[in-house]
């Protein structure tokens, strides 16, 4: 039976060109839609040799409805994974307005665009982040949601949109999956997270520390409430994440309410672990000093994924180590990037 066709809303970006992998993998016709406003096509030439045949890419900007309805008149679209967005949380709080353009209204004008066009299905990158300073952990989906900053709160109104889209039309069949703190690539390092500037996440961090880009990490605080002092969090492996959209998109249909899903590994790490993890994987040192906490940063992060495995049969599979060892493969052998 011939599968269905999946438009990929921020398909060159780093868990968006993962999940293409695995979607065409898995025997789904995937039409890439991205503005490359964070990412280049070198992304995709990459996927295009791991999956050995051509992408279908469109470039354009979730916002403009003349892009839109091109892949719509080119493509019978069966479901959107919709991971197009920006995601700085220190840029966000500098320049909110353009985060609320770019996430929120993106989002509106795509759902109008695919309800005009008879899509209704649509599975969505929201994030823990919606659950600002959880009062205990591991994190329920029913736990209460605040957002800290203008990324989290763009987060969290695209959630609330989508669920009053479903109120107002049952038809819709809509997933919001709530990544933990994704890391890692492709095994074959190919492909893997590829930052402007300087990395605002760890695990890039002590990548490029490792291979000499970075003289040393700054660990944002060791006065935390944790097994070291610094922050704890739940790394998920990005090929997991992905093949956990691959599960969604297979289920999708059969839903009958929106669906709220923590994607999760259910164990956290704090920031001391990673770096010595990342030690022993990649045979570097990774120099550290100790630094005052981060602004808007929490304790203690880390999800209870059983929601995911009863509903999407899906759980993590790839520990730390493969997490380490698959993002040194990447960072080693492209120590610029895509460049
Ligand atoms: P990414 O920046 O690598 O990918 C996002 C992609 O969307 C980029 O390729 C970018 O060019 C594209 N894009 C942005 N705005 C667009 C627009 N208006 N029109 C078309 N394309 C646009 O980020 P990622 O890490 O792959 O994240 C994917 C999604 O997952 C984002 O929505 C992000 O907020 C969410 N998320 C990420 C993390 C994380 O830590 N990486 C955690 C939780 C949630
Ligand atoms: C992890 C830990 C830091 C960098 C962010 C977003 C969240 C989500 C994922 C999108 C913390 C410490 C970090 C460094 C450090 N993104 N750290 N030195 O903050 O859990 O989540 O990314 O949705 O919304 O807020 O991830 O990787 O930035 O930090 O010590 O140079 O590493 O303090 O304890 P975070 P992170």
């Amino acid at each position: 039976m011939p599968k269905d066709t999946i438009l990929v809303t921020g398909g060159a970006g780093y868990i968006g060109s993962h999940t293409v992998v695995l979607l065409i993998e898995a025997g789904y016709k995937v039409v890439v839609f991205d503005n490359l406003s964070n990412a280049s096509k070198e992304s995709l030439k990459r996927v295009e040799k791991l999956v050995n045949q051509k992408i279908t890419f469109i470039e354009g900007d979730i916002r403009s409805r003349e892009d839109l309805q091109k892949v719509f008149d080119s493509h019978n679209i069966d479901s959107v994974i919709h991971f197009a967005g920006l995601k700085a949380v220190g840029e966000s709080v500098e320049k909110p307005l353009k985060y609320y353009d770019n996430n929120v209204n993106g989002t509106v004008i795509l759902c109008e665009m695919m309800a005009k066009n008879g899509c209704k299905s649509i599975i969505f990158s929201s994030s823990a982040t919606v659950y600002g300073d959880p009062a205990t952990t591991p994190i329920l989906e029913s736990f209460p949601t605040s957002a800290t900053n203008p990324y989290g709160r763009s987060k969290l109104m695209i959630e609330e949109i989508l669920r009053d889209v479903y109120v107002a039309d049952n038809a819709w069949k809509i997933v919001l999956l709530r990544y933990f703190n994704p890391v890692g690539s492709h095994q074959s390092g190919s492909i893997g997270e590829d930052p402007n500037g300087i990395p605002n996440n760890l695990m890039p961090f002590i990548a490029q520390t490792a291979v000499g880009k970075r003289e040393y990490l700054s660990v944002f605080g060791d006065d935390y409430d944790t097994i070291d002092g610094t922050g704890v969090r739940d790394y998920i492996h990005v090929v997991d994440l992905a093949d956990a959209h691959v599960k969604a998109v297979g289920k999708v249909k059969n839903f009958t309410e929106v669906m709220t899903i923590n994607l999760g590994t259910g164990k956290g790490y704090s920031v001391l672990e990673m770096v010595k993890a990342f030690e022993k994987a990649s045979g570097k040192k990774v120099p550290y000093q100790i630094a005052p906490r981060r602004a808007g940063d929490i304790a203690t992060c880390f999800a209870n994924p059983s929601y995911a495995k009863e509903i999407l049969a899906w759980e993590a599979t790839k520990g730390i180590e493969a997490m380490c060892e698959d993002s040194w493969r990447w960072q080693s052998s492209n120590p610029n990037g895509y460049n």
